[in-house]
């Protein structure tokens, strides 16, 4: 990662013109003050994105997506903020000092870069061979029989290993790589008996994994059916390595994020032929996270290029259960999860290349929510009586305890009472026992009077920065999504301004955005907070620097949250006395410090 110094960065920030570099990806006509054009967040009929060249931002008005010019980059490239500054950089000329580095650092980066080119000639050696390579032929015929085509075997970089020990490394050689890299990348194998490597990959169709970037990390290989291959696993992938670790990287992202994005939700499927038929079938929004489970890195690279994801898996018990464990993570990083089981029998790839993709995406409409899902299924697993049903409770309730919206989980416990036959109170009894998290903890904060004292010199300062915060929000809601993570509702000392912020969370969690005129309207009767949000959204003066704003305010926030939960817990542990709870609520207040 380049360290870009501030000053460099304010120069970029001047230099770069937002409607310059927002034309590169999307046609935009002048209207009024502001140039429109089609959102390239989400299907976009009528123009509602804008672009304010005054302000340098832009904000589309159909899915609340807004930001300055690095926002764009990197939303639109999934660039990180130092890949987008330094695009810019380059696209205006700026140089970015090197940050004298050191030495482990620098050796570190040079090795994960020699891995990755060292990938890449293996895969360009892997493909030549599957487009002309006469030993190829089985696999292309099999490719073929599997129906696809040659523009998909390129878009995947798809390739052919030799049935032979040494095909890579004589190449390998001959280009004049080290082959101890090699065996770094997991490329070839070191022998155990006598000197030398063999070829990892052999009589297998090769499918390169890229990472955000689109650097080659890592391959997976599938069997044939040669003779002699029906022993071996069907599919085998390179080891970890410094630049693999596969709890971090799905399969196919790089190549569909921008039609995820376009859509406005993705797909996630089970394996590489799935994502890979998917796309040859126009259906571009798939990935996969090849034969491991889900994990929080995956779901946070799923959430940076959508919240809405439908869990794509088969109806065998493997695929029920490995949905079930899916969703609680996908919940937790803030997604919106669907599930859609396909008929029995069926993975994505056969199902798309029987019926076809609008077949496909009709079929997805049906997809259940996540905890209708749960309940489904559960349903079916454990049956419908007393005890079926608890287990069908305790799984839903595992799922919604991870969920961090407090109105998306409400809905949830509601939707739970309603089709299980229980009592909300005593689900959210239940839900209470299971957070180890103490946000979610009521009626505790800082009732004692120490606490009070204590927080007291906070407090006062704290008024005017409570009333920044919402200010900053009702002028940039965009951040609205970071800001909630903060959870204001644990801290706010202020009341109206407390009373202020549930309004905007109602007002977001119901219509996925922030604007002055609908809470205009819904504060209709509440003419004190109404004057107040629109005091503190006029008052807001515009920031230059929007990211350095949102720096300080967030660590404002994390500073007031923290503080927030570790009074909660002093008072938990006043209650609880010595019981066993105790040393969980010592821990959770240890990782508050
Ligand atoms: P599947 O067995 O469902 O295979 O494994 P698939 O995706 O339908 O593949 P095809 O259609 O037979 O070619 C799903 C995923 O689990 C991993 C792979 O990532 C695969 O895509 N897997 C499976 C392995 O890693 N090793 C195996 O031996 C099998
Ligand atoms: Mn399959």
């Amino acid at each position: 990662m380049t360290y870009i110094p501030e000053d460099i960065l304010q120069t970029i920030r001047e230099a770069a013109d937002i409607r310059q570099v927002v034309q590169e990806f999307v046609p935009l006509k002048k209207r009024g003050r502001n140039w429109v054009g089609l959102c390239p967040f989400h299907p976009d009929k009528d123009p509602s994105f804008t672009v304010n060249e005054d302000k340098q931002i832009f904000y589309c008005f159909g899915c609340g997506e807004g930001g300055n010019v690095f926002k764009f980059l990197m939303k639109i490239q999934g660039l990180s903020f130092q890949e987008a500054a330094t695009t810019l950089a380059q696209r205006y000329g700026i140089t970015i000092p090197k940050r004298p580095v050191s030495t482990t650092e620098r050796k570190k980066r040079e090795l994960n870069e020699q891995l990755t080119e060292i990938n890449l000639a293996a895969s360009q050696y892997y493909s030549k061979l599957l487009c002309s390579s006469l030993s190829a032929q089985p696999a292309r015929d099999y490719l073929n029989k599997r129906g696809l085509d040659e523009q998909t075997l390129k878009a995947f970089n798809l390739g052919w290993a030799e049935d032979k020990w040494d095909g890579l490394i004589v190449f390998l050689k001959e280009k004049g790589f080290p082959l101890e890299l090699a065996e770094q990348a997991g490329l070839i194998i070191k022998r155990t008996k006598a000197s030398g490597w063999y070829d990892r990959f052999r009589g297998r169709i090769t499918f390169p994994i890229k990472d955000h970037r689109g650097d080659i990390v890592a391959f997976g290989a599938r069997t044939i059916g040669l003779p002699g291959q029906e022993e071996q696993p069907k599919y085998i992938n390179s080891p970890e390595s410094p630049i693999y670790h596969k709890g971090k990287v799905l399969y196919g992202l790089f190549q569909n994020k921008s039609s995820i994005r376009k859509s406005g939700f993705g797909l996630l499927v089970e394996g590489y032929m799935d994502v890979v038929s998917l796309w040859q079938s126009g259906v571009r929004e798939a990935v996969a996270s090849l034969g491991t489970a889900l994990t929080e890195d995956h779901a946070r690279r799923m959430k940076g290029v959508s919240r809405d994801w439908i869990l794509l898996f088969d109806a065998d018990d493997a695929g029920l259960k490995a949905a079930s464990r899916a969703l609680p993570i996908c919940y937790k990083t803030g997604i919106r999860p669907k599930v859609l089981v396909l008929p029995k029998g069926e993975d994505p790839d056969s199902f798309v290349r029987q019926h076809g993709q609008k077949e496909l995406y009709s079929l997805l409409k049906a997809a259940l929510s996540g905890i209708d899902f749960l309940i489904e299924t559960g349903k079916e697993r454990f049956g419908t009586d007393t005890e079926g049903r608890l287990k069908t409770v305790e799984l839903a309730l595992d799922a919604i305890a991870t969920v961090q919206d407090p109105v998306r989980k409400s809905l949830m416990v509601g939707q739970v009472a309603q089709k299980l036959g229980v009592r909300e109170e005593s689900l959210w009894q239940e839900l209470k026992k299971r957070t180890q998290r103490p946000r979610l903890i009521k009626n505790l904060p800082g009732e004692g009077k120490d606490d009070k004292k204590s927080a007291s010199s906070l407090i006062r300062v704290g008024n005017k920065a409570e009333e920044k915060v919402i200010g900053f929000l009702l002028s940039y809601p965009q951040f609205m999504d970071r800001f909630i993570e903060l959870n204001p509702e644990l801290w706010i000392e202020n009341k109206t301004v407390s009373e202020l912020w549930s309004a905007i969370l109602h007002l977001y969690s119901m219509t996925g955005r922030v604007n002055l005129s609908d809470l205009y309207q819904r504060l209709e009767h509440d003419h004190a907070l109404r004057s107040m949000a629109m005091r503190l959204a006029s008052a807001f003066p515009p920031c230059t620097d929007v990211d350095s704003m949102v720096r300080d305010l967030e660590s404002y926030c994390l500073e007031r949250k923290k503080r927030a939960l570790r009074m909660q817990i002093m008072q938990q542990m006043r209650e609880l006395g010595e019981e066993e709870d105790s040393e969980s609520l010592l821990k959770s207040l240890q990782s508050l410090r």
